[in-house]
């Protein structure tokens, strides 16, 4: 089997073939990241247009990769939401158009579902397992139980992790991402130079929360003798930042191991999605909680630990695979959490 999976909900526009044995045929991504870059993030509006520009020639670029015609495909799969409404608009019209133009299956996929389940792509990973998602649009602890079935162990009450690493990098001149940018000047930091603060350390359950640690950032360099940045101060505080946000995420992930041990006692995996499952420092820390805990630490490759269409391919092929379809007037949603029943964590807008 071969589906083609699209993804739009961010500033990737991307799509991917995939075949049921776990083969990627093909694999586009096209980032945006230039086209924001002047504005510091990303902008929906921008996005939503040059997903609109690109997403035709990213689907042909796919399907002249893979040697395939629109008629070898099995089922056409794309992100349905969560995310930027603009850009999933986009792709999901862009896939209904294809299924209807040949007749094809259609799957609406959650964006969350498609980071969820790549490492059974890439790692054959087996249900049950633990799932720390860290991007720049979502931060959340997830067993995962098996198709559609999760149960959602902790998630941000404000920003994503991925966007406090790029507001801090904001506030220290370091560009846009800003995450590779903190890592790299922290390697040349003090992390004690700063005393930051560990949003929720100790606290009970396993949420997060990120926007008290940015605005810490904030204050300890307003505070700093007035003038320019001196480098080492960028450095310093980088590097402290980063020590704090590896603090909390490797407090919180080692919370939730202990909880998922006990609502699925056969789960043996600790795995890693999200672009800040890049950074070295915040890996190591997770590679000593996973062994220390007795679990092994699955990382899937970065490309596909980042946003792509393969896992929205793959992910829409375990649907397929249970005969899980979607209607042709489906309606793309900008939120869709996947565990329905969890409690709404206060503040947590869109990324619940
Ligand atoms: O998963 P992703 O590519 O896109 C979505 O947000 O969906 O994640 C991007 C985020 C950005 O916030 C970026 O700054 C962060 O991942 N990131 C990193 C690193 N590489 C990317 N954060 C910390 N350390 C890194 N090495
Ligand atoms: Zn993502």
């Amino acid at each position: 089997m071969k589906v083609l999976g699209i993804e739009t909900s961010c500033d990737e526009t991307a799509a991917a073939i995939v075949t049921d044995t776990g083969e990627i045929l093909a694999d586009v991504v096209l980032s945006q990241i230039e086209i924001h870059q002047p504005f510091g993030g990303i902008v929906p509006e921008v996005a939503a247009r040059a997903h609109l520009e690109f997403a035709d020639r990213v689907v042909k670029d796919a399907m002249d990769q893979a040697g395939l015609n629109f008629q070898d495909l099995d089922a056409v799969a794309v992100t349905g939401g969560p995310g930027l409404i603009g850009g999933v608009i986009v792709g999901v019209m862009t896939a209904k158009a294809i299924a209807m133009a040949h007749n094809l299956p259609f799957i609406a996929v959650n964006h969350l579902e498609g980071h969820a389940l790549t490492a059974r792509l890439t790692n054959q990973t087996a249900f049950p397992y633990l799932l720390l998602l860290v991007s720049g649009g979502h931060t959340q602890l997830l067993a995962v139980k098996g198709v559609g079935d999760f149960t959602r162990l902790g998630t941000t009450l404000d920003d994503a992790v991925g966007e406090a690493f790029d507001k801090s990098a904001k506030i220290l001149g370091l560009g846009y991402p800003g995450g590779p940018k903190i890592e790299a000047e922290a390697k040349f930091g003090d992390p004690k130079r700063f005393d930051l603060p560990r949003p929720l350390r100790g606290k009970p359950g396993c949420n997060f929360s990120f926007s008290g640690l940015k605005a810490a950032v904030k204050r300890k360099v307003d505070a700093l003798p007035p003038g320019d940045l001196l480098d080492q101060d960028v450095k310093d505080m980088a590097a402290s930042f980063q020590a704090a946000a590896t603090d909390v995420i490797g407090e919180r992930t080692l919370k939730a191991l202990k909880e998922f041990r006990s609502l699925c006692p056969d789960g043996k995996s600790l795995v890693i999605a999200g672009g800040v499952a890049a950074n070295t420092a915040l890996r190591t820390r997770l590679q000593k909680i996973a062994t220390q805990e007795g679990f092994e630490l699955v990382a899937p490759p970065l490309n596909l630990c980042t946003d792509n269409g393969a896992m929205i391919a793959w992910a829409g092929l375990e649907h397929f695979k249970l005969n899980q379809t979607s209607d042709l007037n489906f309606a793309p949603r900008p939120r869709w959490p996947l565990d329905p029943n969890a409690p709404k964590a206060a503040g947590a807008g869109v990324k619940a």
